[in-house]
């Protein structure tokens, strides 16, 4: 069905196949998920011992960063709701939560001294969780840095390589004989091009082609240290997998002529290969290493702004992965242009010298230049595995963004990547061992604030009980994941 159908999507732009939705049953053994992250829902910002991240003084400090100037003061209150949040866990079925760890209320310090009241709330979390056979799937970092690691450099100290994998030894240390996924980082390209790219995530810093490939460079460094840490000190006890989720979009060329592929094949190594590369192949995509190093030359520079590894650490970091997490949510339209000139300060933008655009007839979403479009996870898919020599995927986020309506095109989105990802599974030996839905319940959407909504459950944050209730979205997964099949009736 693929081969047709979504071939001519793929030439075309036009959507033939939105109906026929896969009807072979799931393995016994993929992994159905739900996932949150720690600043995104907790609240408690300031309990227990808890010391602030950088996003707490950041919507302190200034509300109108955020959409509607609110905060993750209370978000869900879920540091107060373990006992609820497993329950609703458990009504949708699945087999692993993923759920993030705040580093500020294991190691307030950032460093040093831990924190037992922070070390007991996630303990707790995780017992409750067992207790209902519900297996724990753990973000070490979501985008929550302590504030005073921040003070001094943050990301870009070269200190943090093992500030971070520290903070990682203590999680394996203290969680680790419960938890058999562990994710380093989460979307390291949000951390990076946000954070200090186009300055739209804390720490807000604006340094495109710049600061953020540093920090590219730095949280592959610490990534690869904590799967070290991993592997040599508690691998043989503790038996978990450990990765790093991925974020990109889906790209699609404009057009089937070489240049237009070859713009789209470059734009995933921009987003995706600067950090698979290095993690699954061995350094970066030769594609980025050159174009940067001679933007770079030839804007005067003696040496590329995208730092260079050493042949040590090319080793050291090769290999360090034991699954592929990707998150995937949309897709952009790729087409090949002349080079941009060369300018300083350098942009992001001209570093890749693609034009990007959504066609006018994708569907949209309450949220900007985010579309419809789960046909485009197969060939995203195909390309991981032909790119990175085939290696288990774990999708660690996908969902849909709404204002708290539309829910049905929210059940309709999850079902047709669902339904892609088993295509994929099945017709292209992609290798995909669990699909984890963004998100449990409507959250703090980070600049979005509450104003955006990505619930199975919705989530009354005008009551001070913050009362989750199912979305028919939510009761739709539910019914995935106990057939696990997405049509009425599937065929083994
Ligand atoms: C980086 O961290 C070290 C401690 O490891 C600290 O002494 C130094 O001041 C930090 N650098 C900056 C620029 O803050
Ligand atoms: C390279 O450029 C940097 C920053 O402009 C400068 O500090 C450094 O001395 C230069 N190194 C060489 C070898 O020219
Ligand atoms: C809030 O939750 C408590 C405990 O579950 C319950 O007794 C109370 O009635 C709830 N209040 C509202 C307004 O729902």
């Amino acid at each position: 069905m693929y081969s047709y159908c979504c071939f001519l999507v793929f030439l075309f732009n036009i959507c033939l196949c939105e109906d026929i939705i896969n009807n072979k049953r799931f393995p016994s053994d993929f992994i159905f998920s739900v996932g949150t992250s720690a600043y995104q829902i907790e609240g408690g910002w300031n309990e227990d011992g808890k010391s602030p991240s950088i996003w707490d003084t950041t919507v302190h400090s200034n509300p109108a960063f955020i959409e509607d100037s609110s905060n993750g003061d209370i978000a869900c209150d879920s540091y107060h709701k373990i006992e609820e949040d497993v329950a609703i866990i458990k009504e949708l079925g699945v087999t692993h939560y993923r759920f993030s760890i705040a580093w500020t209320r294991i190691l307030p310090n950032g460093i040093g001294e831990v924190n037992e009241a922070g070390v007991a709330h996630y303990k707790k979390l995780i017992k409750e969780l067992k207790n209902n056979g519900i297996s724990p799937f753990v973000t070490i970092f979501h985008w929550d840095i302590p504030q005073v690691l921040q003070d001094m450099g943050g990301i870009l100290n070269s200190s943090f390589v093992s500030w971070y994998s520290d903070y990682a030894r203590e999680c394996f240390n203290r969680f680790g004989d419960d938890v058999g996924y562990w994710i380093t980082f989460n979307e390291p390209q949000q951390i990076c091009t946000g954070g200090y790219g186009s300055g739209v995530f804390a720490p807000a810093v604006k340094s495109e082609g710049l600061l953020e490939y540093l920090c590219a460079y730095q949280v592959v460094k610490a990534h690869a240290k904590a799967w070290h840490i991993y592997d040599s000190e508690f691998r043989s006890k503790q038996n978990g997998k450990i990765s790093i989720a991925l974020d990109t979009l889906a790209f699609v060329p404009a057009s089937s002529s070489p240049s237009d592929k070859e713009a789209a094949n470059r734009m995933l190594h921009f987003t995706l290969g600067l950090y698979a590369n290095p993690i699954f192949l061995g350094d970066y995509p030769y594609v980025i290493k050159a174009r940067i190093a001679a933007r770079s030359a030839a804007e005067g520079r003696n040496r590329s702004r995208l730092p260079e590894f050493t042949q040590d650490e090319i080793d050291y970091i090769r290999g360090t992965h034991d699954f592929f997490g990707l998150n995937a949510y949309s897709a952009f339209v790729i087409e090949a242009i002349e080079d941009p000139p060369v300018q300083n300060p350098p942009s992001t933008w001209q570093d890749q010298g693609v034009n990007i655009y959504i066609p006018s007839h994708w569907e949209g979403t309450a949220q900007y230049h985010f579309v419809v479009v789960p046909w485009t996870i197969r060939p995203l898919l195909n390309w991981i595995k032909n790119t990175y020599n085939n290696p288990g995927i774990i999708i660690t986020e996908n969902g849909y963004p709404s204002k708290g309506d539309k829910d049905d095109r929210r059940e309709y989105y999850i079902r047709g990547y669902l339904s892609y990802i088993r295509d994929a599974m099945i017709e292209d030996d992609v290798s995909v061992l669990g699909y984890s839905v963004w998100s449990l319940m409507d959250n703090f959407e980070w600049t979005l604030g509450y104003t955006l909504k990505y619930g199975l459950f919705n989530v009354d944050f005008s009551s001070a009980n913050r009362t989750r209730t199912i979305r028919p979205s939510g009761e739709f997964y539910k019914k995935v994941i106990q057939t696990r099949c997405l049509v009425e009736n599937c065929v083994e």
